[in-house]
């Protein structure tokens, strides 16, 4: 193990055999040393440094599917909610007050907001806070769609590739094209985006090749950031009886992908510190080096369900950010705010 981890660390690669024997026999000491090169490796590229992203989930409305999500359409206990460009910049100008130089704004793919009416809050977001950066989720779009939010002032944008396992990907949604998803994801990178990808760890079904597969689809990728978090059951969806991801594996994943990806911005995400009160600092330590606190008013932060037990749902913004600078200071890393470019993207 410990040549094989040694291997990866030098190269930052690993075939898919490789991959897949690494994944098959970690034992409790070799993952010790495995989070240790993936800690050095963050540290030679970002130092002790966690970056801050305000997350601002504007609408719960979605028009798809994804089984595993409890905002999906088909969910008519959700109590859908959307907000205005006013309430949108509001949250935007606490957030700046509260120091935050980057606002991700994410929601499912809801339709109500029509390209022209991202481009006005993309615009007026850069207009009041030009030396923030503003991320986009809002799911698959067309080239030209994406191209027009760019050319409005977005410079980052977050779609998961959910799964690179082909036939997991088609069981768990329904009416979606695994093609068309990783295409968005091409489509972005050439119009210059710095692009988040990223995939659900221990989804009912998944497999170490499935990994292996969503590795090596990240390597291929390059992306400047990846997104990867536990499953974790809704109780309003398809898969609610299903078993939670555990921290042991995402910690796992996320430390072979900052030896994959030495360079790449890496969240410890609200879905770890939901499955564990500590998961988010284990990320930390296992390669992570940001956090992305929510900024959404307190209305709304319930009614943004995607899976149970949700953290962070009942505190204003001021004291998840005083709340997630402890922990990260405790977990002996530092809170950097400013915008926190991936080091290798230039704007286009
Ligand atoms: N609609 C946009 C999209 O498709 O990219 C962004 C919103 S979507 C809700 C954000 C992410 O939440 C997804 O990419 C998915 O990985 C994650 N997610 C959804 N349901 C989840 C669950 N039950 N457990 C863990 N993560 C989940
Ligand atoms: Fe659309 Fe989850 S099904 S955001």
């Amino acid at each position: 193990m410990k040549k094989l981890i040694d291997k990866l660390f030098k190269e930052n690669y690993l075939n898919g055999q490789e991959l897949l024997e690494l994944l098959n026999n970690i034992t409790e000491e070799s993952k010790e040393y495995l989070m240790q090169k993936a800690h050095e490796t963050s540290i030679n590229t970002y130092s002790n440094k966690v970056f801050m992203r305000g997350l601002i989930e504007f609408t719960n409305y979605c028009k798809r599917n994804c089984v595993y999500c409890g905002i999906r359409a088909s969910n008519k206990n959700a109590d859908r909610y959307r907000l205005s460009l006013e309430e949108i910049l509001y949250v935007c100008d606490m957030g700046d007050r509260l120091g935050y130089k980057t606002f991700v704004l994410q929601g499912g793919e809801d339709d109500y907001y029509t390209d022209d009416k991202i481009v006005e809050i993309v615009s007026a977001i850069k207009e009041k806070h030009p030396n923030s950066a503003v991320t986009l989720s809002i799911g698959e779009k067309s080239y030209e769609a994406y191209k027009k939010y760019y050319d409005a002032g977005a410079d980052r944008y977050l779609l998961r590739h959910e799964t690179a396992s082909r036939e997991l990907y088609k069981k768990l949604h329904p009416n979606a094209s695994f093609e068309n998803r990783i295409q968005c994801l091409w489509n972005l990178k050439d119009i210059g985006y710095q692009v988040g990808s990223g995939f659900m760890v221990q989804l009912p079904g998944q497999t170490n090749e499935d990994y292996v597969k969503d590795l090596l689809f990240l390597k291929k990728l390059s992306p400047h950031m990846v997104g990867i978090g536990p499953f974790i059951s809704h109780k309003d969806t398809p898969l609610r009886k299903e078993k939670n991801g555990t921290v042991e594996v995402t910690t796992t994943l996320l430390s072979i992908i900052r030896l994959l990806l030495p360079d790449v911005l890496l969240p410890a995400t609200t879905a770890l510190g939901t499955i564990d009160p500590l998961g988010r600092e284990k990320g930390l330590k296992a390669g992570a080096n940001v956090v992305m606190p929510n900024l959404s008013p307190i209305s709304v932060r319930k009614k943004y369900s995607l899976y149970d037990g949700k953290i962070c749902t009942g505190d204003e913004a001021a004291e998840c950010r005083k709340c997630i600078e402890g922990r990260i200071n405790k977990a002996g890393f530092t809170v950097d705010l400013s915008r926190g470019d991936n080091i290798n993207w230039r704007r286009k």
